[in-house]
């Protein structure tokens, strides 16, 4: 079975949670993983004033992610920074291109998943992945979270990231805080249980 996992990243957090989805779901055998990030949409003038044109190198290798590829897959596993409680405009502006799948309904039954990041501690985790939820529910997808069988979601002895709604790290402004050890198991664990359940779900079909 297929797994896309398709992020959107300015300074690379997301992106590294990103390749440890994508790690969690190549665990499940028989799984053909591709990991994909949605166009820039800001110019490198206004990237560069927010230092982000250096980080945003250690990624570019990344493909840019298609609309006709998520037709094409049994899973979809989005990665957004958090803006304002929301999904990054750049995402925004990749779903909003695919009212054609829509009409013809080519999401409808596949599983899709969200994980993200803020730059604060309450800046808006939950509310950005479960208001990406409305976006996944009007294409008809399967929402799939992180169960609370992930032992790391109940870390209490330091800060940390993720829930049942979705992997997630904490970005401090400097950089100086990267997605830690326990987010970034929790972001396997995401793409791990979105395969086995892409896996279950195409077994089915067959
Ligand atoms: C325009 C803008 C809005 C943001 N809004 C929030 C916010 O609402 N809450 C928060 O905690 N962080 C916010 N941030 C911080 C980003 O979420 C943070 O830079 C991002 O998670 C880092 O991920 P990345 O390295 O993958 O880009 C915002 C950043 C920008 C540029």
């Amino acid at each position: 079975m297929k797994i896309l996992v398709v992020f959107y990243s300015t300074y690379g957090h997301v992106y590294k949670m990103a390749e440890a989805v994508v790690a969690g779901a190549k665990q499940v055998e028989g799984a053909d993983v591709k990991l994909v990030q949605v166009k820039e949409t800001l110019s490198d003038e206004i990237l560069q004033k927010m230092g982000a044109l250096e980080a945003r190198k250690a990624f570019s290798h990344v493909p840019e992610a298609e609309v006709d590829m998520l037709s094409k897959v049994d899973a979809i596993i989005f990665g957004t920074p958090t803006r304002f409680g929301n999904m990054c405009a750049q995402m925004r502006t990749f779903l909003d291109a695919t009212g054609k799948l829509w009409m013809q309904g080519s999401l409808i039954g596949k599983l899709g998943s969200v994980f993200t990041s803020t730059g604060t501690q309450h800046g808006g985790q939950e509310t950005t992945i479960t208001s990406f939820h409305s976006t996944l529910l009007h294409q008809g997808m399967i929402i799939v979270g992180v169960p609370y069988s992930c032992k790391e979601l109940t870390n209490m002895g330091e800060i940390t990231g993720g829930g049942p709604y979705g992997a997630s790290t904490l970005a401090s402004g400097d950089g100086s805080r990267q997605p830690s050890a326990n987010e970034l198991a929790i972001a396997r664990f995401q793409g791990e249980h979105v395969a086995k359940l892409a896996k279950k779900l195409s077994q089915s079909r067959n």
